[in-house]
C-alpha cells in the first residue's frame, strides 16, 4: 500500500497515547439491553467517559443523560442518591425532578420558572436493545441504525468482557480476512467482491468453511456464507448461513468505550428456526424445533464467544499503525480506515 494514503488522521478534541485518533468516535453505541432496564429503577454506569443515568418510565421511555444535575451540579446516578418517583428522576440535592425528556418538571418552589434540563442522548430501542447517540458536540444524529426486529429472529443470548482497545481496532476484523484462518482456523475464505460503503454502512461479504464439534472425526463441516455489516464503529453484525439447511445466525458485536482506555465489548446472538436440521445431522429433524433451536442457539454463542476470544489478547496488545505494511490482498483494510474518518471530528492533521 501507499504511505501517503495514511497522511491524514482525524483527531478529536479528545485523544490517547494509544491512537493518534479519539477514543470517542461518532456513533450509535450500546447502552443495555431491553430486558435490564425495568419500569421503576434507576441505572448508572461509564459510558463514553461520561458517568450516565437511565431509565424507562411509566410508558416505556428510555431516558439516558448525563448524571450531573443542572442546579447545582449533584450527581444522579443511584448510588449517589438519585432515584425514581412515579417515573421521574429526582435529585438527592434539592429534590428537582427530570421527566424521560430530560425536562425539569418540578423545584423546590414548585414548577420551573425557567427551561432546566438534563444533558440527554438521544435513543433507539430495537431488537431488544438499548443504543444512544453520541457525538462530542452534542450534534444530534445525521443517520439511523436499522431496524432489528424485523424478521423471525430468535430472542438475544449475550455476554460482554471489558478489553482495553478502540471501536475502530474491533471493528477492523470484520474486513480483515486474512486474519480469520491463522486466528479462528476457518478455511477456504474467499472474499465475494470488494467492500460495499455507503456513508456510514459498510457491508463485506464473504465464504468460508467452519469444522464444528469436540474431534476432527466427530464434528460437521460447514459452508458458510457470511455477511458482516457496520453502522459506525460502535455497532456490526457478523450473519452466517448455511443455506442447504436453512440455517440463519445472526451475531451482534457492540463495542461501546467506556472511559477512553478501556471498552465493553458485547457479544450478543440470535437466530432463526433451523430450516432444514437432517442437512446437519441425520435425526436432530426428529427431536422437537424448540428443543433443537435453543440447543443450537447455545452452541452458537458458545462457538461465537470463543471465536472473538481468540482476538481479544491480539486487541489489547497490539499497536495501531498509521503505515501498516499491507499486502496487496488486503487492501480493504485502506478503505475501511478512510471509511472510519467520518465518525471522527472534521479537523484533520499531517503526521
Ligand atoms: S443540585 Fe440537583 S436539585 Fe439542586
Ligand atoms: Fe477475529
Amino acid at each position: 500500500m501507499q504511505a501517503k494514503e495514511f497522511l491524514k488522521v482525524p483527531v478529536n478534541s479528545v485523544t490517547n497515547d494509544r491512537y493518534p485518533f479519539s477514543p470517542f468516535p461518532i456513533g450509535w453505541f450500546w447502552v443495555e439491553f431491553s430486558e435490564n432496564v425495568k419500569r421503576g429503577q434507576l441505572y448508572s454506569k461509564q459510558w463514553l467517559g461520561e458517568t450516565i443515568v437511565y431509565w424507562r418510565d411509566t410508558n416505556d421511555q428510555v431516558c439516558v443523560a448525563d448524571a450531573t444535575c443542572p442546579h447545582l451540579g449533584a450527581n444522579l446516578s443511584p448510588k449517589r442518591g438519585g432515584r425514581l418517583k412515579n417515573g421521574l428522576l429526582v435529585c438527592p440535592f434539592h429534590g428537582f425532578s427530570y421527566d424521560a425528556t430530560g425536562a425539569c418538571v418540578r423545584t423546590h418552589t414548585g414548577p420551573p420558572t425557567q427551561r432546566l434540563s438534563l444533558n440527554t442522548y438521544r435513543t433507539r430501542e430495537t431488537g431488544g436493545v438499548i443504543y444512544a447517540w453520541w457525538h462530542p458536540n452534542r450534534m444530534e444524529p445525521d443517520w439511523m441504525i436499522p431496524n432489528f426486529d424485523d424478521g423471525e429472529w430468535s430472542r438475544l443470548i449475550y455476554s460482554s468482557q471489558e478489553i482495553q482497545t478502540h471501536p475502530q481496532e474491533t471493528a477492523e476484523n470484520g474486513v480483515d480476512l486474512t486474519h480469520l484462518p491463522h486466528v479462528h482456523s476457518y478455511s477456504d475464505v474467499q472474499s465475494l467482491g470488494p467492500l460495499e460503503i455507503e456513508g456510514p454502512v459498510l457491508k463485506n461479504e464473504f465464504t468460508l468453511t467452519r469444522r464444528l464439534g469436540p474431534t476432527d472425526k466427530l464434528c460437521i463441516t460447514l459452508k458458510v456464507s457470511a455477511v458482516v455489516k457496520m453502522w459506525g464503529l460502535g455497532v456490526s453484525t457478523i450473519e452466517p448461513s448455511f443455506e442447504e439447511a436453512g440455517l440463519y445466525v445472526r451475531q451482534f458485536a457492540l463495542c461501546t468505550p467506556i472511559d477512553g482506555t478501556k471498552v465493553n465489548f458485547v457479544m450478543a446472538l440470535q437466530m432463526k428456526d433451523i430450516g432444514r436440521p437432517n442437512v446437519l445431522a441425520p435425526g436432530l429433524g426428529l427431536i422437537p424445533k424448540r428443543v433443537l433451536n435453543a440447543w443450537f442457539l447455545r452452541i452458537f454463542f458458545g462457538v461465537y464467544q470463543k471465536d472473538i476470544s481468540q482476538d481479544f489478547e491480539i486487541w489489547e496488545n497490539k499497536k495501531y499503525l498509521t503505515y501498516p505494511r499491507l499486502s496487496p490482498d488486503e487492501s480493504s483494510i485502506v478503505r475501511y480506515r478512510r471509511y472510519c474518518q467520518q465518525f471522527y471530528l472534521d479537523s484533520f492533521e499531517d503526521l
